[in-house]
């Protein structure tokens, strides 16, 4: 197997990890740590009418932690929302946030944390390295296993002027600790279980076979693209069984802290423009694209491709190199159909030609482009979309 042999690389993962079941109760003990006594939740109205916010408050309380709970956080989260929560966060001196829910409760309560201490627009702050003074500390607490927001330095927010959706990356707003309780998911309908844990697995994947891995988030991709192999298609069933939803959890984990390092790919560059204009969530739109950004980097990464498709339990015995990655599609494609999301875009949003030339110059400028295996052009994108449809 020819993996990258890269002779010098950085790997930094500050983030406490926390995981099992029920760990949730010991969110209130890991604030005393933190010397922290007044706290802001950041969450989605959902999650509270789920009720398992209260297994977080009553941790709270037990270790005497006064919090506020802002729970509007929507689907893609925006601008306006994060500076209202960032105000009440002032107004009330809370000195860390807490973001609980799926990737946009996480993202929502990074940047409010930013905005507590920096001025203007969160949008002001968007792209690497841009943030100026130190954000509040922030906890993250996942309920879907699918963004990996929980140890990331990324926060995508909703530009809802423009209707453009951005990343704020920096390791000033990368999560003190990441509390991954598996019960908390277990209540996720079947339709979101499938979509996020697709979104995982595109993490896993395009972080493997980028040009910007190494060695340790090379491991931890293979033992997300496993986990999620395994027990996706369980979790999917039957939500209730718990060592599918810990597999997933630590499948949806592994993939984060493999890609933190690396970026993603040509998917993931596809899921800003087309999660900002069409009503269709991050995961579908990865789900949808992967296999195709699979099919045009096959060249790029043969020898990767051959492994994923081992990993997800491919007999590629007597194939050739170019036969056995492209194997992986065909793995990737028949996970996706087996848990039940559409395979066309068409499937879900209405999108013309003129809609995808005009997304593909936004899709091209993404940072991720820039370790994709394979350097695309414009007409390259647009036929990646294409197939797509
Ligand atoms: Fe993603």
């Amino acid at each position: 197997m020819n993996f990258n042999l890269i002779k010098s690389f950085k790997y930094e993962m500050p983030t406490k990890i926390i995981f099992g079941c029920g760990v949730v109760n010991q969110t209130g003990k890991e604030l005393e740590k933190l010397g922290v006594k007044k706290v802001m939740i950041v969450t989605d109205r959902g999650f509270i009418e789920s009720g398992l916010v209260c297994r977080l408050e009553n941790s709270l309380k037990c270790s005497k932690i006064e919090y506020v709970t802002y729970n509007k956080v929507q689907p893609n989260s925006g601008d306006k929302l994060v500076k209202e929560a960032a105000n009440i966060a002032k107004d009330e001196n809370c000195e860390l946030t807490i973001g609980i829910g799926g990737g946009s409760s996480m993202d929502t309560a990074k940047a409010v944390a930013v905005m507590v201490t920096n001025t203007g627009n969160i949008m002001d702050y968007a792209g690497m390295d841009k943030i100026k003074n130190k954000p509040l500390p922030n906890i993250a607490i996942p309920t879907t296993a699918g963004t990996g927001s929980e140890v990331t330095i990324w926060a995508v927010i909703t530009d809802h002027e423009k209707n453009y959706k951005t990343g704020i990356g920096s390791f000033m707003i990368i999560p003190k600790v990441a509390i991954c309780d598996p019960e908390l998911t277990i209540s996720l309908p079947t339709h979101i279980t499938a979509a996020t844990g697709m979104d995982a697995l595109t993490h896993a994947i395009e972080s493997y076979v980028c040009t910007a891995t190494q060695p340790i988030s090379e491991a931890l991709s293979e033992k997300a693209i496993t986990l999620i192999g395994e027990y996706l298609r369980i979790a999917v069933a039957n939500g209730k069984n718990i060592d599918a939803r810990e597999g997933m959890l630590m499948g949806s984990l592994t993939a984060a802290l493999a890609f933190n390092e690396t970026r993603l790919g040509i998917a993931h560059s596809w899921a800003s423009p087309l999660g900002a204009h069409f009503p269709i969530s991050h995961g579908l739109v990865n789900s949808i694209l992967l296999p195709n950004v699979m099919e045009y980097n096959l060249i790029g990464n043969p020898e990767k491709f051959a492994r994923i498709a081992l990993l997800m339990g491919e007999n590629i015995e007597g194939l050739n190199l170019m036969d056995s990655a492209r194997k992986s599609v065909k793995a990737v494609r028949d996970l996706s159909t087996d848990i039940g999301l559409p395979q066309r875009l068409k499937d879900v949003i209405d999108i013309s030609e003129e809609d995808i030339r005009k997304m593909a110059n936004e899709a091209l400028q993404s940072g991720n482009n820039l370790v994709n295996p394979r350097k695309p052009t414009l007409e390259d994108m647009i036929e990646i979309c294409r197939n797509s449809m």
